[in-house]
């Protein structure tokens, strides 16, 4: 996360650098190994290459949530601007390639956009090229992390603000975690803003773990990754070769499960500590909660925000949520 920062981008792009406290990220990565249950929180999927395969996710034919949303977002985009209002200050947290704002910049034609993403050289380039696409646009991206309470409020640009928050990335927090999320998030909008959210819906369970066990093996790479970060921040010596890629469907939490499953005994150094994993034993990598329109509408209203409008796509498969201060 060592990208130089502050400098504005020449033309209408600029780019800050809130540097993601690595000293935290490897206490709290320790703490995670040492649990009973093995765990890694999954902002560590996404370095360069974790963004990289991100991206190939979601061109995947298994991965249905991108190509549903954005066939959402195309053929709604005139009725999303129709209650999100025009010319707001647009902020995406975990912007990724930003291709998704792509359909809405001409209806919503906001004052700025602001994509905020953990993963620093990959949001610089995708926020250049957004900006070079877009000249018009003023592109202003932080890089932080949007669950550290990061103060925006520096580097936004003055007007009424619009959160969006696309590609089910609310499904990777913990029910709590999202509650406390948005809460925050309804921080950032004041009295006059709006979000809005793209939720992944319960559907046939085969659907679901299609998804996340694709054929050509990019989520096992994907999944496989984080292991690279964590080799890194915390001078570890994981080998990517003895574990391997599990991710099933979990109906009672109603979430996807992905782990990483240690091939055989064996003790790896992190830190200068061994970590001990049996044969078997899993390190938990990620989860993917699933909700309906009613149970996310709820989830909202627990964090002080309502539903002003919502569109799914015709199998009912994903869903995009207008939300505002209740
Ligand atoms: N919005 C895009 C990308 C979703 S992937 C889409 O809908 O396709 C999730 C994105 O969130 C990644 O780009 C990842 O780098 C970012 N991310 C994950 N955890 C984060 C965190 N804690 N803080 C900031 N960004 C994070
Ligand atoms: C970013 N996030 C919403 C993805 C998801 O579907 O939970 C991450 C992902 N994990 C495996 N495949 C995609």
């Amino acid at each position: 996360m060592a990208e130089g920062g502050g400098s504005p981008a020449p033309g209408n792009v600029a780019f800050h650098d809130l540097h993601p406290a690595v000293g935290d990220s490897r206490s709290e990565a320790l703490a995670g190994l040492r649990a009973a249950q093995k765990r890694v929180d999954p902002k560590h999927f996404y370095d360069a290459r974790g963004s990289r395969l991100f991206e190939a996710i979601t061109r995947l034919p298994e991965y249905y949530p991108t190509r549903t949303e954005t066939a959402i977002l195309r053929r709604e985009a005139r009725a999303i601007a129709g209650s999100c209002g025009t010319r707001a200050v647009l902020i995406e947290p975990g912007s990724g390639n930003c291709e998704k704002v792509q359909l809405l910049l001409d209806a919503l034609r906001p004052a700025a956009y602001v994509p905020v993403d953990i993963s620093a050289a990959f949001l610089r380039e995708a926020a250049q090229a957004l900006g070079d696409a877009f000249p018009w646009l003023p592109v202003r991206a932080i890089c932080a992390d949007f669950n550290a309470a990061p103060e925006l409020d520096d580097y936004l640009p003055p007007g009424r603000r619009l959160v969006f928050y696309p590609g089910s990335t609310i499904g990777n927090l913990e029910p709590a975690a999202a509650r406390g999320f948005l809460r925050r998030l309804a921080g950032w909008l004041g009295e006059d803003g709006g979000a809005l959210v793209g939720v992944d819906l319960h559907k046939d369970p085969a659907v679901l773990e299609r998804a996340y066990n694709d054929s050509a093996g990019v989520t096992a790479a994907f999944n496989l990754n984080v292991l690279n970060s964590l080799n890194r921040l915390l001078d570890a010596d994981f080998d990517s070769a003895a574990f391997s890629h599990r991710a099933f469907y979990d109906a009672r939490r109603q979430r996807i499960e992905m782990h990483l499953v240690s091939e055989r005994e064996q003790a790896v150094s992190c830190n200068g500590e061994a970590i001990h994993f049996a044969a078997g034993e899993t390190l938990h990598t990620e989860n993917s909660y699933k909700y309906t329109v009613e149970g996310f509408a709820g989830l909202a209203a627990e964090a002080g925000l309502a539903v002003r409008e919502h569109w799914v796509d015709p199998r009912q498969l994903f869903s995009v949520h207008y939300l505002e201060c209740a």
